[in-house]
């Protein structure tokens, strides 16, 4: 079983894909943590992260390691703890020019498709229902409105939890700042010309704008329940 979740930065698909894992009984698989540990590496070793040549080396230089600990997803390189390391707002502002090189891209799905090999997953991230996994028993698209995701991460910035607490309100130049940033983002990630983020065909479109957590991840069992019946 493989359930697939792509969709824009702060549209909720990790808080989803984790639960849903913790639900289902799934593997939880962040693709999005495996290009951001390729942008810190790139960072902390001064690389250039314009070099394709150069960024595409480390990508398959490197050994890259997700792991869900009792204590939440953890992610290594080269046997050293990043966890931390690849969400700093400077890896945001580099991850996507490195998303966008394609033997990076080669590289990460090789291993993402290794992960499932052996393990029924929930895989977030942007290309999983069109590139990764276009065969996925249940895909889904989750989007939101760009100021109700920039809320969201500006509230988690500063250790909220959205998923608990919907109503958390953010300081409002700071949420416009995230606001632009997203918005950037996603334009540099779906306007790429490799595996761009957007809905497969056959995805399932849901809108968490005015949906908790739980509401949203009920509409997923329900997909679920139907792809295994
Ligand atoms: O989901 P995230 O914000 O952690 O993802 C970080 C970046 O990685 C995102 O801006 C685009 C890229 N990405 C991608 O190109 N393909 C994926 N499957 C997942 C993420």
């Amino acid at each position: 079983m493989i359930v697939a979740i792509d969709g824009p930065a702060g549209s909720g698909k990790s808080t989803v894909a984790r639960a849903m894992a913790a639900r289902e009984g799934l593997t939880y698989l962040d693709t999005g943590a495996m290009y951001r540990a390729v942008t810190d590496a790139a960072l902390t070793r001064g690389i250039d992260v314009a070099d394709a040549q150069a960024v595409s080396e480390l990508a398959h230089a490197i050994d890259i390691v997700l792991d869900n600990g009792a204590d939440g997803p953890t992610v290594t390189v080269d046997g050293q703890d990043r966890t931390r390391a690849i969400r700093t707002p400077e890896v945001d502002a580099n991850v996507s020019a490195v998303a966008a090189v394609p033997a990076v891209r080669e590289a990460m799905v090789a291993l993402q498709r290794k992960a499932a090999e052996s393990a029924d997953v929930v895989a977030e991230g942007r290309d999983i229902g069109t590139v990764v996994f276009p065969a996925a028993e249940v895909k889904v698209f989750l989007s939101a409105d760009a100021s109700a995701r920039a809320r969201r991460r500006a509230v988690q910035r500063h250790g909220g939890d959205t998923a608990t607490d919907a109503n958390a309100t953010a300081n409002a130049e700071e949420q416009a700042k995230i606001e632009a940033e997203l918005i950037a983002r996603d334009k540099a990630d779906s306007t790429r010309e490799t595996a761009p983020l957007k809905p497969a065909e056959d995805a399932v479109r849901i809108d968490s704008t005015d949906l908790t957590v739980d509401e949203v991840c009920d509409a997923i069992s329900e997909l679920i329940a139907g792809a295994r019946a």
